[in-house]
């Protein structure tokens, strides 16, 4: 159990596309503890999810949900989910714009288009099948999530750069997050 540092915009780690976790990895004590360190990272720094790449582990891996944050009050409850090798499937054209932060983008805000609606599937920790359809914020989160799996980082998904910028700027009213 640890929190790591995480990698920030800028570390080519963040860019690649992850390795899928193997089979014989699920349920090992090495994932465990991976989990466990992602998990108290999260927390730590009032993340909505993280991803493995985030802090250096170039794995189809990424945690998220579970939580209330202050900084995303208008949250509805997103389960939490422990999440390897997914894929995601949009279930229609739909899509909306939204804020999103990231933990490896520290300070900042962007609005950022994600489908509203899909599918989402892959495996728990212990290798157990999960098959999900999820919209609203739920739908974002993994969607951001799942993107840093593929090397993507959500200012690439900006269609207008004159929204982003820096919270406090931005949202000031919003607590502070670092
Ligand atoms: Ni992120």
């Amino acid at each position: 159990m640890a929190i790591k540092s995480v990698l920030k915009m800028g570390d080519p780690l963040l860019l690649r596309v992850a390795e899928p976790i193997a089979a014989h990895e699920f349920g090992s004590p090495e994932l465990l503890a991976l989990i466990q360190d992602m998990q108290d990272t999260m927390v730590a720094m009032n993340g909505a999810g993280i991803a493995a790449p985030q802090i250096g582990v170039s794995k189809k891996l990424t945690i998220f949900g579970g939580f209330k944050s202050a900084r995303y009050p208008d949250a509805e409850a997103v389960p939490y989910t422990i999440l390897c090798n997914p894929t995601l499937t949009p279930v229609n054209d739909e899509m909306a714009d939204d804020w999103e932060g990231c933990l490896s983008v520290p300070g900042m805000r962007g609005l950022v288009p994600r489908y509203i609606k899909l599918r989402y599937q892959g495996f728990d920790e212990q290798g157990q099948p999960i098959d999900r359809t999820a919209t609203g914020f739920h739908a974002r989160v993994a969607q951001h999530e799942c993107d840093h799996l593929f090397g993507v980082l959500y200012p690439m998904r900006i269609r207008d750069m004159r929204q982003f910028g820096f919270v406090d700027v931005l949202m000031p009213d919003l607590p502070a997050e670092d």
